[in-house]
Order: C-alpha cells, then structure tokens, then sequence
C-alpha cells in the first residue's frame, strides 16, 4: 500500500487544479471500472454498474496549499492559503507550483514576537532577483503544494497530502480488489473539499445516491499533551459519528459498525469536534442522502508531514469493501 500511497502523495492537486492528480487516479483505475466521468467541477466520478443499491464512496482528491498574491520588486512573492494553512507548519517548507518552479517560505525578520507570525508576514522565496524575473516563471493566481516526500517509519507512513490521498488509495485498493457485486458503485475521488465540501455537492447531486460513505482522514488523540480525543493511530479505521458539518446517518453507522464486528475489523469511533468533511456536503443533498464515513486516523494533519498508520490503510479498505457489498 506504500508505493500507491506515494504516487498519490506526490502528484500535484491543490484545490481548484487538480488536474494532475485526477490524471494519476484515472490511469491506475480505468481498466477496472465501467464507466468513467469527470464532471463540470472536475470531480471524477468512476462507476461499477449493477442493478442493486446505488452507494457513492467519495474520497477529495485536493490538497491545501497556497496561492500567490503579489510579487515585489525583489521577486518575493505573497501569498495566500487555499484551504486551511497554519503559519507556523508553513515557515521553512519547500513548495511547488503547479507548473514545477519550486521555493521556500521564510518570514519579515524583523517580527519581534513568534506569536504575532501571520500568513501576511510571509514570503515565497523562488530564486528570482526581480518582479520582472518572477513574473517570467510565475503570475499571481498560481498555486503550489508543499513538498514532503512519503517516508515509511516503522508502521507510519509519514508525508504531505496524507489529507486525503490516504483515503484515495484505499478507495482505488477497494476498486481493485472488490469482488462481484450487485450493487451499483459510484467511486467520487471529490475536488476543493478543503474550501468548503464544493466538490461533494454537486457530485452528490449529479448521482442521487441511495446512500453514500466518504473516506478522509480524521484527528487523533494519541500524541503528547495533546487534546482530548478517543482516536489513535493503530487503532483501526474510525467510524465518523459526527464532525462539525455532519451529524451522520444512524443506519450507516450501524452498517459500518456491523461490518466490522462480523468480519473482526479493528475499528474505533471518530467525534471530530473541529472541522468539516465530504458527508456534510452530500447528506443535505436533494431530499437528503444517508450519509456516513470510514475516518483514517492522522497525525498532524494540514502539515507536510502528516502521519497515518499503513495497517489502518489495509483495515480501511477491508471495512469499506465490506460495506459496499451489502
Ligand atoms: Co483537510
Ligand atoms: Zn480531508
């Protein structure tokens, strides 16, 4: 699961330009699904027909980052953040733009007090002497990831952009390794979650599902000093009960919790007290969609080193695979 892992990591998607990553996704699953269809907003939506219930796993295939906002005369660029970036995760990180120039982050100096850090006191660093040098190379409106290439340590996969390619490798595993089923299976690899579930809604419309699990990565609690939280790493794929958009569907959890049990999948319950994910989206959809998710525990998330474990990775597909077979 590493290797997939990795090559999902790695590939460009910041919210809105996930065209890079979309490409890597559709060319590891294409020849083991029906159909295969990217929407208006760029969702991209893989189908396995059939004539049973209509499920709709979703996983965002988009990744936070940053966005360039003016450029001095110096060739520094500003910035700002897609999707929730902390100032203090960005200082001294690589990043790279979608088309490939590469920089670093460092902030004004002359700041007196850490804590006063802010996005604003900030810079991209490209290497440039000039606007006119910058602007060959970059022009305000283009985005960039940041680099954190996956490393495995232990049973940890550590890299940028686990949230929530984590959850698109184990939706791409479970493409490959579903066995025959009757129900018909709509496989949404979602964009610009981290700007507010966009992608979800108009995917979740688009199908009208019967009902629909997502798969994103989840906090945990199980680091020192940290905050209160019942999940940890290794402790099996979580159970979303609810987030800050969703309250989820109890007969969802009751399947996903049944799966579990019967198939003796380590599993754990996810109360996520700050943040948003796909089901919010989709559950409000039309008439209203029951609406549940498979959290993978992650560590440090919206850095570029966040932390999952592999063996969560595997229980993951288990449990899904599981529930789309019902
Ligand atoms: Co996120
Ligand atoms: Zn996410």
């Amino acid at each position: 699961m590493f290797e997939m892992v990795k090559k999902l990591t790695v590939a460009f998607g910041v919210s809105g330009n996930e065209e890079e990553i979309r490409e890597v996704i559709k060319s590891e699953i294409k020849d083991r699904v029906d159909e295969i269809i990217v929407d208006t907003l760029g969702n991209l939506i893989a189908v396995k027909k059939g004539s049973g219930k209509k499920i709709m796993a979703a996983a965002h295939m988009d990744e936070i980052g940053v966005m360039a906002t003016y450029i001095d005369d110096k060739g520094y660029i500003r910035f700002s953040n897609i999707g929730w970036v902390s100032q203090f995760y960005a200082l001294g990180q690589r990043v790279k733009f979608k088309n490939g120039v590469t920089g670093c982050i460092f902030y004004e100096e002359k700041l007196d007090e850490m804590k006063d850090l802010k996005l604003s006191r900030m810079y991209i660093d490209i290497g440039a002497n000039s606007r006119t040098e910058a602007e060959r190379k970059i022009r305000i409106g283009d985005t960039a990831c940041f680099l954190g290439e996956a490393v495995q340590t232990g049973d940890m996969i550590i890299s940028k952009a686990l949230d929530d390619r984590s959850g698109c490798a184990v939706l791409v595993e479970t493409i490959k390794t579903l066995p025959k089923t009757d129900n018909e299976i709509y496989f949404v690899f979602t964009v610009q979650e981290e700007l507010g579930l966009r992608g979800a809604k108009t995917a979740a419309y688009g199908i009208m599902p019967d009902m629909a699990i997502a798969v994103d990565v989840t906090l945990t609690g199980d680091t020192p000093e940290c905050k209160l939280m019942e999940v940890r790493c290794g402790g099996g794929p979580a159970i979303k009960i609810k987030d800050n958009s969703v309250i989820c569907h109890p007969e969802i959890k009751r399947l996903l919790s049944d799966c579990a049990e019967k198939s003796n999948i380590p599993y754990q319950y996810e109360i996520l007290e700050s943040g948003g994910s796909d089901p919010g989206a989709i559950h409000i959809t039309g008439g209203g969609i029951p609406s549940g998710a498979v959290s993978i525990p992650c560590r440090y998330v919206h850095s570029p080193i966040e932390a999952v474990n592999v063996e969560d990775l595997k229980n993951s597909v288990k449990l899904l695979t599981e529930a789309l077979m019902r």
